[in-house]
Order: C-alpha cells, then sequence, then structure tokens
C-alpha cells in the first residue's frame, strides 16, 4: 500500500497535459506530431484517471492507458471511465519500475506531478519509457517542479518533513499544514486557496488547470471593498 492509497489525490484534467495543447506546442517547434483524434497516449502515474478519462471523452478514436501504482487510486478511475462508458480508455495497476518496454509505440506519453516526488531510479525508468515507448514523431510531457515558482511549496514541505521526522503517519503533515495554513496564509488566499496533497505538495485550488500541482505562482491579492457606510437620507 502507498500513501497514495492511504490519503486519496484528487485528480483533474490538465489542459497542458492534454494531446491537442502538446501537438500544438510540438507544432510550433517544427515537429508533426501524430493528430490527436487519432492517438495512442499513455499517463504515467495516472492517478484517478480524470485527464486520461477526458482525454478519452473527447478523442473517441484515440486509445489512452493510464497506470499508477496505486490500487486504490486505479480502482476509482476505472469507476469513472465506466459511469461514462468509455471503452477507449484502459487503467492498470501497474508500477512505473515494472512497465514493459516492449509494448507498442505511444503517440504521446504524460507523466504530470510524478518526476518531482519519486526516487531517481524510477525518474530514470520514466525517462527510460519515453525514450523506448515514443513512436518516431511521438512527444512526451514530463513536468516538475523547480525554482523560482517552487520556492513557496518547496518550503513548506521542507518545514512538514521537519516536523514529521520519525512518523509513518502520512496523515500528520496534513493536519501540520492546516495549522500552518490556518492561520496567516490561508487568511491571504481565501477558503480553498491552498489544499494539502498526499504527495506532500501543494497547488492552489483555483488555479490548478493553469500551473498544476506542486507549482506555486505569486497570489493574487484578493481585494475586498471597504464596508459602505450607509447613505445619508437626500436633503427634504
Ligand atoms: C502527485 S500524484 C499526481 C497524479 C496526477 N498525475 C495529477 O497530476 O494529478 C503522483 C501520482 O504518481 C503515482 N506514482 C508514484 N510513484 C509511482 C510509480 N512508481 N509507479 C506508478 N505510479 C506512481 C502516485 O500513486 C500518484 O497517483
Amino acid at each position: 500500500m502507498t500513501e497514495y492509497d492511504r490519503v486519496p489525490y484528487p485528480t483533474h484534467s490538465l489542459r497542458q497535459a492534454q494531446p491537442d495543447r502538446l501537438a500544438t506546442i510540438a507544432t510550433l517547434f517544427g515537429m508533426e506530431p501524430p493528430p490527436v483524434e487519432r492517438c495512442r497516449v499513455l499517463e504515467l502515474g495516472c492517478g484517478e484517471g480524470a485527464n486520461a478519462t477526458a482525454m478519452a471523452f473527447h478523442a473517441p478514436g484515440s486509445e489512452i492507458v493510464g497506470i499508477d501504482i496505486s490500487t486504490a487510486a486505479i480502482a476509482r478511475a476505472r469507476v469513472a471511465a465506466e459511469a461514462l462508458g468509455l471503452s477507449n480508455v484502459t487503467f492498470r495497476h501497474v508500477d512505473i519500475m515494472d512497465l514493459s518496454l516492449e509494448a507498442a509505440p505511444f503517440d504521446y506519453i504524460i507523466a504530470h506531478g510524478v518526476y518531482s516526488w519519486v526516487e531517481a531510479p524510477v525518474r530514470d525508468r520514466l525517462l527510460a519509457i519515453c525514450r523506448a515507448l515514443l513512436g518516431p514523431h511521438g512527444v512526451a510531457f514530463v513536468s516538475y517542479n523547480t525554482l523560482p515558482g517552487y520556492h513557496v511549496a518547496g518550503m513548506l514541505r521542507e518545514m512538514m518533513l521537519f516536523h514529521v521526522r520519525g512518523t509513518e503517519d502520512p496523515r500528520k503533515p496534513l493536519q501540520l499544514l492546516a495549522v500552518l495554513l490556518g492561520t496567516q496564509i490561508r487568511r491571504h488566499l481565501g477558503p480553498g486557496g491552498i489544499r494539502a496533497r498526499s504527495g506532500w505538495g501543494i497547488s492552489r485550488g483555483r488555479d490548478r488547470g493553469r500551473d498544476g500541482p506542486g507549482s506555486c505562482a505569486p497570489a493574487r491579492p484578493r481585494l475586498r471593498a471597504p464596508a459602505r457606510s450607509p447613505r445619508p437620507d437626500p436633503p427634504r
């Protein structure tokens, strides 16, 4: 059982990790990416599969495969795909380390919110999968945390890791984060502005679609209109 089994990590469809966005960028870079209406996509660390499910829904002619090490996440992904009646998406409970490099090539390989959270051998394997399984015109999307955007999230993560050293309970960092955010930071971002994640990263809830998990773009200040004093009665 992984910590992602013990603490559910809600996934969302991410526009930066959808084939149409990747194909557009690849074209701008002079590549000839495979057609997004009929493509084969592999998503590594797909979690609950919201991103892969959205792809499958919008491109019925494509074949999508999502893999994840969390049994619970894969089970939820399958339930959602079945509820939508999707037959072009498959979710497999597989460790990245065990994925065969012999599979048929994929046109798009996506790994969002994974690379920065796994050990070096898994990172190496992830890149080896891209090298081995990407078709000739294929596009790989591998996101990772980087400075300066990751600075605030990284700082909070370091604080949490310090306070939970020696404990195996994944709920501890979440409780600690709630305390940390409950007073100062939350007040500035507003309710739901930052969400704790089982991967011990954080993301800004409202802008997740733009920045993705673990990223930390500067918060927009929330301006509050000053309380109005009642209007004086007009002169009679
Ligand atoms: C931070 S979550 C990101 C989930 C999703 N890609 C997203 O962006 O919302 C990281 C995911 O990677 C999965 N994962 C971590 N190590 C893995 C491994 N060795 N093989 C497969 N999946 C793994 C976790 O189970 C988890 O679902």
